[in-house]
């Protein structure tokens, strides 16, 4: 009888210990034998809660995703500066598909994004002249992005992690991208309309050019925050054969 009951405490015990050493926030699911329609769904339901933050890993929001300065240099000279810019849209992508092996996952999906924020600008793109210093908001409807993974297992503590190694990511515009703009040339509001609606008029030559730039940017920052995650959380609570 004693027996019993000790194990039953033992167990118990366990139990709540386990429950108390899970990283992994509730939301997250494992994909047992990772079927990509596993994959597909739980990642689609996981971008809105993980868009918003996880305070308990310290991982910040990444919708809104926000960054006092972000500086690009585009080939030719031309310099933008974005300053106070959030991006927003994020939580709402949709996923096209998921697949995983061998540590390498593979994930495609669309988004609508919005740029916000302050904005600098100088130099020449297309064949317009530009030297502006206003409000920016860029809205892009329907990127589809198609992104690879590589993990690497890390042992730290006793405990396995499969951490972000590398990633590449290509993107296409599907829909389309608007800018608003102002002041686009410095105290002239006639010649900063101008050139509004030529860079309006020209978007799709404007971003073949100069959106990969940008696009790096953004998946650089929307990384840092993803390897953070997989940094936190030991792989036996995202992956099982
Ligand atoms: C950015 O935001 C900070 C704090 O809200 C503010 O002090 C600063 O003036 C802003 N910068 C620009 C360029 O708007
Ligand atoms: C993006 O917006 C367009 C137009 O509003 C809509 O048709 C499309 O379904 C949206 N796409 C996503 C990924 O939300």
């Amino acid at each position: 009888m004693f027996n019993y009951f000790f194990t039953i405490a033992i167990f118990i015990a366990l139990s709540s210990y386990q429950c108390y050493a899970r990283v992994a926030p509730d939301f997250i699911k494992i994909c047992p034998g990772q079927k990509s329609e596993c994959l597909k769904s739980t990642v689609q339901e996981t971008i809105p809660i993980f868009s918003k933050g996880i305070p308990s890993l310290n991982i910040e929001p990444i919708d809104p995703l926000k960054q006092d300065k972000v500086v690009v240099e585009l080939p030719g000279g031309f310099k933008v500066e974005l300053l106070n810019g959030t991006v927003t849209g994020f939580r709402n992508c949709i996923v096209d598909s998921v697949s995983y092996n061998d540590e390498e996952a593979e994930m495609k999906f669309h988004c609508n994004l919005t740029i916000k924020g302050k904005y600098k600008a100088k130099g020449q793109i297309l064949i317009v002249s530009i030297n502006g210093d206003g409000d920016a908001k860029i809205k892009i409807t329907d990127v589809a992005l198609m992104l690879k993974v590589k993990f690497e297992d890390v042992e730290r503590d006793g405990e396995v992690y499969q951490e972000v190694k590398s990633y590449s990511l290509d993107y296409k515009n599907e829909g389309r991208v608007t800018f608003f703009l102002t002041n686009l040339f410095k105290g002239n509001p006639e010649i900063s309309k101008a050139v509004l609606s030529f860079i309006n008029e020209n978007w799709r030559q404007l971003t073949e050019e100069f959106g990969k730039p940008v696009v790096d940017e953004l998946v650089r920052l929307v990384f840092e925050v993803v390897k953070k995650f997989f940094t936190s959380i030991p792989k036996k609570e995202l992956f099982v054969d």
